[in-house]
């Protein structure tokens, strides 16, 4: 039997829908954009109609959006195209000390470059207080990065006060919307955004597209050098049926996004209370309520997480406990949440997402209170730091 699959978050499986349309462009509707035959004609209208599902979604013009590689390309391509472009304006940008590394390196390598960057700090339920955001704004600040969500606990950030207070120094704002978009609503309007990063395969669309959000007449540089396509804003030719795919997920996103997330914070609410009525002494990663609806990061006591993930096979979740390189350090974003190890190296993060059921969810919480009670059990009187060295190697990256 397949593991039940609560990882959504790392990435989500192709919904049928999408695979059924991207097909046909894999095959006959093979033309080029850019050629004025019709075989480019078809590819073209197909990538323009993909365009304007992106746009229905974020509730912006179809003009105001570019096709990406993903949701890496996306933060590098604001980032540092928003850098290059507004260098003459001034070198600080704001950002917070919990984001993906697809924003933090490179922010990274902006500083390497002569630029400035404050690294906002987070309270413990993973929040950006905004008044610390006006705080850091200096006469050189030209962009301020905050994530809408957070991978790891799912933390949502209050990003139309952070934008208002952004829009009254007339500062750009940039949002990492990889985790949120699909799943709670991120109209641009509504967030007071300027640029918007989307990753296709956290939305149900393949790995490899993306799409970034660019407010109308905002300036912005390109670091990729190329031939005209996107606007001028994208070098390359365009990745059809996957700019397809993801137009269709941005479709049913939007079609989906009210029913989809109340279910799923029905199953997820669910599943916590079980885990706290079967395992006991659960505690909480992330904001109680200000949270994505599929993201329930949580610390057993006395349990550490990735010991418990390589006892429970039937289940793929992440850990929350390990950074991205593996070292088996604490996450940063724990860190940064002031969580202590103990609770740190405890944590275990599940996403559900569109084929989560019920059934899943009751078979999870029961298998993981039995792996949490022979854990206890096995630790005993054994030490935290002697549990924490034998089995921190063992914990895997959060994505
Ligand atoms: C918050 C966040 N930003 C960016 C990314 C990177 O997106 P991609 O894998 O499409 O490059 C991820 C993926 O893990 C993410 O969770």
């Amino acid at each position: 039997m397949q593991p039940i699959y609560l990882d959504y978050n790392a990435t989500t499986p192709i919904d049928p829908a999408v695979v059924e349309e991207l097909l046909p462009f894999l095959k006959e509707g093979f033309g080029n954009p850019s050629s004025n035959h019709p075989y480019g004609q078809a590819a073209k209208q197909a990538v323009e109609l993909a365009r304007s599902r992106v746009a229905g979604l974020l509730g912006c013009a179809p003009a105001e959006v570019i096709f990406t590689s993903g949701g890496t390309e996306s933060n590098n391509q604001a980032l540092i195209g928003i850098a290059l472009a507004n260098g003459d304006r001034g070198r600080h940008i704001i950002t917070s000390s919990i984001e993906h590394p697809a924003v933090l390196n490179p922010l990274h390598w902006l500083e390497g470059q002569g630029y400035s960057v404050t690294y906002l700090p987070v309270d413990g339920t993973g929040r950006v207080d905004p008044e610390a955001v006006r705080r850091a704004i200096t006469r050189e600040t030209i962009l301020i990065s905050i994530m809408h969500a957070n991978n790891e606990v799912g933390t949502i950030q209050p990003l139309a006060e952070i934008g208002a207070i952004a829009r009254e120094h007339g500062i750009l704002l940039h949002t990492d919307a990889a985790q949120s978009v699909g799943k709670i609503p991120t109209r641009v309007d509504d967030l007071r955004v300027d640029l918007l990063t989307i990753a296709g395969h956290k939305l149900y669309a393949p790995k490899g597209i993306g799409a970034l959000y660019i407010r109308r007449g905002v300036k912005i540089d390109s670091y990729l050098h190329g031939a005209g396509h996107e606007g001028g804003r994208r070098a390359g030719t365009e990745n059809v049926p996957y700019i397809v795919a993801l137009g269709k997920a941005s479709e049913l996103a939007a079609e989906r996004l009210a029913t989809e997330g109340e279910r799923i914070l029905t199953l997820r609410e669910r599943f916590h209370a079980s885990l706290r009525d079967l395992a006991g002494d659960v505690e909480l990663n992330g904001h109680p309520t200000d949270r994505l609806p599929n993201t329930l990061n949580v610390s057993f006591r006395g349990v550490v997480g990735a010991d418990l993930l390589a006892r429970t096979p039937e289940i793929a979740a992440s850990t929350g406990s390990a950074c991205h390189d593996g070292s088996g350090e604490l996450s940063g974003v724990l860190k940064a949440m002031g969580v202590s190890r103990e609770q740190g190296f405890g944590a275990v993060r599940f996403s559900l997402g569109r084929l989560t059921t019920s059934a899943d969810i009751d078979r999870a919480a029961e298998v993981v209170a039995v792996r949490v009670k022979e854990l206890r059990a096995i630790r005993g009187g054994v030490s935290h730091n002697q549990v924490q060295t034998g089995l921190s190697a063992l914990a895997s990256c959060a994505g």
